[in-house]
């Protein structure tokens, strides 16, 4: 029976998953989300055409696949009919082959306001968030006033939303000096909204565990990566949900033996986009070639990503806590033409030297990268689907990855385009 795998980040998102769910997905019956907002942005490369998905899974451009979104993922429900919107205008049918979890909570306009007054008033402190209301969306749910997508065509809507928006409209009025959001408009704009999403709700856990029951393997696509799960990541300059491999239980309402390989997506070197500690970070001429060939803008918000070498002791702590079976490596091809690259094997912490990233950022900020430096290659390694006809210093860096890491390398990514793969371990099989 093929495996049911999940896919996370091990960095600080924008690894490749989307690339990756979007190749896996060929082979499986379902993909579904379990966590994350629109915060998310996954780009899919398919004979040319571009395609960013935000909410809706990965495998959506699979005719054959059902997406769907389990109770884990925040949905904003105008964001969401905005993104079908763009796909069915593409050609792409949605509304048939998406299934949303009743108990999603909804992103509401009240979220986004408050998210962008708090980054407002934090000024130099902020935390670079999307901006997308993602995080005062969580803290609704386990404040156990969250307004859920099931709630959207009840009776009880109105008074729910009255409770939620006197105590949201209090914080931005008295508390972040920002205007306040208006009910009526608000409760008119989820009322409509409802009524679209209502078709598509359904028993996502239920749906998963027939798949299951079925032998229909399944993939769960994580969004955001490790080092900003709101638990184990770089603290508190984090996103607000855990974006790791456990997470795919509660947030897809399955059991943990739904689970039977970890994919971790890993970039051949490291970015990130927002603000904390980023030990490996390059302010040179390297750092801004890499975002130059790699083209690291967010795919969200446009923001320019931070760049820097690969981070051993960071992959080390995400793969031990996502439990990772194996690694796909991506962006390899953004390697080529440099003379050497270095990688990080750890770290001289306040004079002591780990190989860990150690938790919170105040303790990061103080992680001094000690590197080890290999050869580098000048061919263009884009496109290549083989692994031997990769030049040998390209082959030597992945081997040292895995030596290092002590995880098997399943995938190797060498450009943007869905078949810009070199497979080595099938995670499905
Ligand atoms: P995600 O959030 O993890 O799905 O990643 P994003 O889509 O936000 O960012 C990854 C970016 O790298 C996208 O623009 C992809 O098209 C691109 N990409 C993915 N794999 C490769 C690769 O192997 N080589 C190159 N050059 N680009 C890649
Ligand atoms: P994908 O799924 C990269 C970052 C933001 C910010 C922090 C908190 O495409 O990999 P939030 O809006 O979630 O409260 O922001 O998390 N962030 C991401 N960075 N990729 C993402 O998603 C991200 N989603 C959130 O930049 O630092
Ligand atoms: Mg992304």
């Amino acid at each position: 029976m093929p495996r049911n795998v999940v896919v996370i980040g091990t960095q600080w998102g924008d690894e490749g998953k989307g690339k990756i769910v979007d190749w896996l997905a060929e082979q499986v019956h379902g993909v579904v989300r379990f966590q994350g907002g629109h915060n998310a942005g996954h780009t899919l490369v398919v004979n040319g055409k571009k395609t960013v998905l935000r909410l809706i899974p990965s495998g959506m451009l699979h005719p054959h696949t059902t997406c769907y979104l389990g109770n884990g993922v925040v949905v904003s429900p105008a964001d969401l009919m905005k993104e079908i919107g763009e796909l069915e205008a593409a050609g792409v049918e949605v509304r048939s082959r998406l299934k949303i979890a009743h108990a999603c909570p909804v992103v509401a306009p009240y979220h986004v306001a408050v998210d962008q007054a708090r980054e407002a008033k934090r000024g130099d402190a902020k935390i670079g968030t999307t901006g997308r209301g993602i995080g005062p969306t969580y803290e609704d749910k386990v404040a156990r006033r969250a307004i859920r997508l099931h709630d959207l065509t009840e009776p009880t809507l109105e008074a729910k939303l009255k409770e939620v928006l006197e105590y949201h409209n209090f914080m931005l009025a008295n508390y972040l000096n920002a205007p306040t959001v208006d009910y009526a408009q608000t409760l008119d704009t989820l009322r409509k909204a409802g009524e679209q999403i209502a078709p598509m709700l359904a028993d996502v856990s239920h749906a998963l565990t027939e798949a299951r029951r079925h032998g229909k393997p399944l993939l769960f696509e994580g969004a955001q990566g490790t080092l900003l799960d709101v638990d184990n990541g770089t603290y508190p300059f984090v996103t607000s949900s855990n974006c790791v491999s456990g997470a795919a239980g509660p947030g897809a309402g399955v059991g943990a033996r739904m689970i039977d390989y970890v994919l971790g997506i890993t970039k051949a070197y490291t970015t990130r986009v927002g603000s904390g500690p980023f030990p490996t970070e390059l302010f040179d001429d390297i750092g801004a070639g890499l975002a130059k060939r790699g083209n690291e803008f967010g795919s969200v918000t446009g923001r320019p990503r931070r760049c820097g070498w690969l981070d051993i002791p960071a992959l080390k702590r995400s793969f031990e806590i996502n439990g990772v079976d194996g690694m796909a490596i991506m962006k390899l091809d953004v390697l080529s033409g440099m003379d050497e690259i270095k990688i990080c094997t750890g770290y001289d912490f306040r004079g002591e030297w780990i190989d860990r990233l150690p938790y919170g950022s105040s303790a990061v900020a103080d992680c001094k990268p000690v590197y080890e430096t290999l050869a580098g290659w000048k061919e263009s390694v884009f496109g290549i689907r083989k692994f031997e006809q990769l030049p040998m210093n390209a082959q030597s860096y992945l081997k040292r990855v895995e030596a290092l890491t002590g995880v098997p390398i399943a995938l190797v990514s060498t450009g943007f385009e869905r078949d810009d793969t070199i497979l080595m371990q099938h995670p499905l099989n």
